[in-house]
């Protein structure tokens, strides 16, 4: 049987390595686009070429931009896809308060560029949109859960540039009748999640300050409460989207909420030390508008797509914690 190829926007990030491994490992040809930089951005995929012995090269990188939309139209001319996952943005919230416009360009508009090159080149292949939580936020979370149905109501530039492409996707969806699918995930985290998100600025300090490399971790809003899940679990609910004969929109989520309080308790318990006495408060951390809370409703993915997420919150925090150690033990050897 024709393997079937994939493209990958934001291959380089958290999610796009998850979901390369992912679409190796069901017998994939990965083609991945990314960012021209002036230092490696690889390190998050390199692993594959290093284990190319074991499935052979299937995995192949392109120089290309969300801002470039020629580039993007050659690309997928050349490629011509079964699958596209776009997951390439400016996905830090801090950040689109300093940058709003550039957010808008890439995460907004970005994703119209990449609809009409698959309009072009690629009308059959099936689309993922990496839409976000961030699209709620501003009303009252209900019991159970944001789902499918929830007003939106985004509360900073990301998720307004968001709420651009969920549109745009739909819309592409019901003109032309495109296979194109809107994830609405809430927040994920893993050992690869970047090192300015919260989670990974906790472990990554964590490490340090036990092995005396580092003395006070400076955070904002600890009160914020997410809804945080296993990165490597959702990737699966991404791809299980596209094997839909009908495309649709889906929230993904654990459906627990804990705090910012509560991950630093956790975290700081695995090294036996006492958060309270190595934070400290940072006011450049605050949001202008700031999500206080959310909490998904996964109820569609789990009837329809058969989704499931296994790792726990205790669990996923000491996988992030044991890895960041090993890091800081690795770093204080190359100091020494
Ligand atoms: P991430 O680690 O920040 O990765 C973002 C990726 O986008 C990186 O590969 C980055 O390339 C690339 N990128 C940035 N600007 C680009 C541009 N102008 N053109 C093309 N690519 C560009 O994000 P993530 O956590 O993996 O998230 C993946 C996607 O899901 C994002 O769209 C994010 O907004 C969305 N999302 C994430 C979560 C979450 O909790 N993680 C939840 C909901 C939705 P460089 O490596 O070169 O910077
Ligand atoms: N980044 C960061 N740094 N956040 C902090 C800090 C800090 O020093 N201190 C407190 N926080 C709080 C933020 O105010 C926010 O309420 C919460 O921790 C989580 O922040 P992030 O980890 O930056 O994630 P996010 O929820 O804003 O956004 C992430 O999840 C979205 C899905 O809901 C990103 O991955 C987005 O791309 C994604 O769409």
């Amino acid at each position: 049987m024709k393997k079937k190829k994939a493209f990958i926007t934001g291959i380089t990030g958290q999610d796009g390595s998850w979901l390369a491994d992912f679409l190796l490992e069901k017998g994939y040809e990965v083609h991945g686009m990314v960012r021209r930089s002036s230092s490696f951005n690889t390190q998050r995929i390199d692993h594959i070429y290093q284990d190319s012995h074991v499935h052979g090269v299937r995995m192949f990188l392109h120089f290309g931009d969300l801002s470039d939309s020629s580039g993007l139209f050659k690309l997928l001319h050349q490629i011509k896809p079964d699958e596209i996952y776009n997951l390439g943005a400016q996905s830090h919230v801090r950040v689109s308060f300093d940058q709003p416009e550039y957010t808008g360009e890439v995460t907004g508009i970005g994703t119209l560029k990449l609809l009409e090159a698959m309009r072009s080149a690629c009308p059959k292949a099936k689309f993922y949109q990496a839409s976000s939580s961030e699209l709620y936020g501003g009303l009252d979370c209900p019991k159970k859960g944001y789902n499918e149905k929830s007003p939106f109501y985004p509360r900073s530039p990301y998720g307004v540039a968001k709420l651009y492409s969920f549109w745009a996707a739909k819309n592409y969806r019901e003109a032309y009748g495109l296979h194109i699918s809107n994830g609405i995930l809430f927040n994920h985290e893993s050992e690869r999640r970047g090192e300015t998100f919260v989670t990974r600025k906790i472990t990554r300090a964590l490490g340090r300050i036990k092995l005396g490399l580092q003395k006070e971790l400076y955070l904002g809003n600890l009160d914020a409460q997410r809804d945080w899940g296993d990165a490597k679990e959702f990737v699966r609910g991404m791809w299980l989207m596209l094997q839909q004969k009908k495309a649709d929109d889906y929230v993904i989520a654990t459906g627990e909420t804990y705090s910012v309080k509560d991950f630093l308790k956790v975290a700081f318990d695995c090294a036996k030390l006492d958060w309270k006495k190595y934070v400290k408060f940072d006011a450049r951390y605050l949001r202008p508008t700031e999500v206080d809370y959310l909490k998904g409703d996964s109820t569609k993915a789990r009837r329809v797509l058969g989704w499931r997420n296994e790792t726990s919150f205790e669990q996923l925090v000491h996988r992030m914690v044991a890895h960041d150690m090993e890091m800081a033990v690795k770093e204080k050897k190359r100091d020494a």
